[in-house]
């Protein structure tokens, strides 16, 4: 049965994430599709599920929290790992020298990780690209922090990316 990586994404960057993540399942022998949350009609179809939405203001997406809550139950029962994609930049650390993915954590990583109990959570670097942000993300990106927390570039991971799909693809049975 089929691996669903459902994501949501506002501008794409967490999309690419996705599709990688099931583009290297698919490699290693499991059949797994990416598919936007929202577009979900039947999640009882799949027998296993990588979730993961973009982080704004420390949260994950509406669409994405709300497909996790109206479908905890089935969730709870499946094997699941979750992603977020979120924190910009080349440096590791924050200002402050803590360590950036950690602290990158979306608030629903805690509540999820009760309820689901999942495999794996897991935060990747993200992308930001100035040209295609909306109005109100543009203006947060004016406030005095705003640029040095958001800078422009795709800072995503592709080799921490595929280390982790390859480590879901080993918890998974083939075909
Ligand atoms: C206004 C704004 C607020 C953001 N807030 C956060 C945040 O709180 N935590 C975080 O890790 N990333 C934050 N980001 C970075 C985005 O999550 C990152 O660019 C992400 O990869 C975008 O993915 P998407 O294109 O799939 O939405 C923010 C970006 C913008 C523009």
């Amino acid at each position: 049965m089929t691996i669903l990586v459902g994501y949501s994404s506002k501008y794409g960057a967490t999309e690419g994430i996705a599709e990688r993540i099931a583009r290297k399942l698919r490699e290693a022998g499991r059949e797994a599709e990416a598919r936007p949350v929202a577009s979900v009609d039947n999640p009882g179809d799949y027998a296993g599920f990588v979730i993961g939405s973009s982080a704004y203001m420390g949260s994950w997406r509406k669409e994405a929290t709300e497909f996790v809550k109206r479908n905890r139950e089935l969730l709870a029962t499946q094997p699941v790992w979750l992603f977020s994609s979120g924190p910009l930049g080349a440096a590791g650390k924050d200002a402050q020298g803590r360590d950036l993915l950690k602290e990158s954590e979306p608030k629903q990583f805690e509540e999820f990780s009760q309820a689901l109990q999942p495999r794996g959570m897991q935060v990747f670097f993200g992308a930001l690209d100035p040209a295609v942000l909306g109005r109100r993300d543009r203006l947060v990106r004016r406030i005095p922090s705003g640029r040095d927390l958001l800078p422009e570039g795709d800072f995503r991971n592709w080799a921490a990316i595929d280390e982790w799909a390859a480590a879901i693809a080993k918890e998974l049975p083939a075909g």
